[in-house]
């Protein structure tokens, strides 16, 4: 059974299900394992992360001190829900996509593959020192942004399926769409959506100045190298200054992208107000893309898009500033495209397009019959469309059906230039 636990009742012999929080950024082994020893408790502690999943099949149960609460998975499934909810009811702010996804994801594919070289260039710049191209970064968000404006959903989730190679380049890009979707949804103006744009695509800069085989290293890294890896917020902020940029949003973005909104964050472990608004808006972003991307030094993260929005859910009143984190499902949606889903109906698809008017009811291209256990001619199921009664009833894990290539169902052809292009 699952129950999520305080780390104050953490103790050796349980089973660590997930850590809620961002412990990817931490020198925890894995998301999932078995906790045996004080020592092993102590970094689970250390890392700030406040609360547990742990698996009392796989483990010992917890003895609530009546101090800490203990949620069962069905309480903590009832506050997701009835966060998600809340999104899905509140009134959109975006007008209608204005180009159906198909076009707007050949037109993202080629905008993410010719300016993965641009970004390689700023990171490069960056790296040796030399100042980098205000110009190209302008010139890139302002695609991100039409592209945006087209339909935001497309580049989101065509950046996600990125190789763990190009991570850094296009978590930048990804990170810049999201930013400029959220603005969007926020109701800023104009300039402030640039802002966002820009902002998100230099947040990680800093990363230039991490050592290339610390950032890539495959497999498990050392307190010490995640402490470097950790250093691109303060890293990236002087480097930014060191180049005349003065713009107080980008500044502090890159600066606080890593707080967390209870203080459990970094490098200030600032807390709610203190954090600007960019920054509690790039928290958001930042996670998203980190949770469904692969990467090179974890296993591969990777989860499917509505697990992450559902896992974000689950640590929304600890971590992030529930406006933005509600604008911020809105904008994605509660099944964001390219998320596997199961059917009223018995069928499972891919979530392939959204309903910017009902979030809970996207189209999906159903693909696999789990009545007959076998793959069906593909077809598209509008569940906004009036009349229709099938609805989503929950989220599939395609492995344990034994689907492979699920992406190849929506996005196909971008993605074979997508790869193409990076195997190159
Ligand atoms: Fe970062
Ligand atoms: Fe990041």
């Amino acid at each position: 059974m699952l129950k999520k636990i305080s780390v104050e009742d953490l103790r050796p012999g349980m089973f660590v299900h997930e850590l809620c929080g961002s412990w990817w950024e931490h020198a925890l082994w894995r998301r999932r394992f078995a906790c045996r020893t004080p020592a092993e408790v102590a970094k689970v502690r250390e890392s700030g992360v406040r609360q547990i999943w742990i698996d009392t099949g796989r483990g010992v149960d917890v003895v609530p001190d009546g101090v800490h609460p203990v949620v069962t998975a069905d309480q903590a499934r009832r506050q997701i829900d009835a966060r998600l909810d809340r999104a899905a009811v509140a009134p959109r702010t975006v007008p209608e996509p204005r180009v159906e996804i198909a076009e707007e994801l050949a037109a993202a594919k080629s905008l993410l593959t010719r300016s993965r070289s641009g970004m390689s260039r700023l990171f490069a710049e960056a790296r040796s020192g030399s100042a980098i191209d205000m110009d190209l970064a302008e010139e890139v968000t302002a695609k991100v942004m039409a592209s945006v404006v087209r339909h935001p959903g497309a580049l989101i989730s065509l950046a996600r399926l990125r190789s763990a190679d190009d991570y850094t380049y296009l978590h930048s890009i990804a990170v810049s769409a999201s930013m400029a979707a959220l603005a969007r949804q926020l109701g800023m103006d104009a300039e402030h959506i640039r802002k966002a744009g820009l902002a998100g695509l230099l947040l990680d800069i800093g990363k230039a100045r991490v050592a290339p085989q610390v950032l890539n290293k495959r497999g498990a890294l050392t307190d010490a190298e995640f402490a470097a890896v950790r250093a691109h917020a303060v890293e990236g902020y002087a480097l930014l200054g060191e180049m005349g940029i003065t713009d107080p949003d980008v500044l502090d973005v890159c600066l606080h992208h890593h707080e967390k909104y209870d203080g459990t964050g970094y490098p200030h472990g600032l807390k709610g107000g203190e954090i600007g608004r960019m920054a509690r808006m790039a928290a958001v972003c930042d996670t998203f893309d980190a949770l469904t991307a692969p990467r090179p030094h974890r296993e591969s993260l990777g989860m499917g898009p509505a697990d992450a929005v559902r896992s974000m859910a689950d640590w929304a009143q600890e971590q992030f500033d529930e406006s933005v984190f509600q604008a911020f499902v809105k904008t994605v949606g509660v099944y964001p495209i390219g998320s596997i889903v199961r059917l009223a109906c018995g069928r499972v698809g891919v979530v392939v397009d959204s309903n910017p008017d009902a979030i809970l009811r996207p189209k999906v291209k159903v693909f696999y019959s789990l009545n007959a256990k076998m793959r069906i001619i593909p077809e598209v199921v509008d569940l906004g469309e009036r009349g229709v009664q099938n609805r989503i009833v929950g989220r599939i894990d395609p492995a344990a059906l034994g689907l492979r290539r699920i992406d190849e169902v929506w996005a196909a052809e971008a993605l074979a230039a997508l790869r193409g292009r990076s195997a190159a």
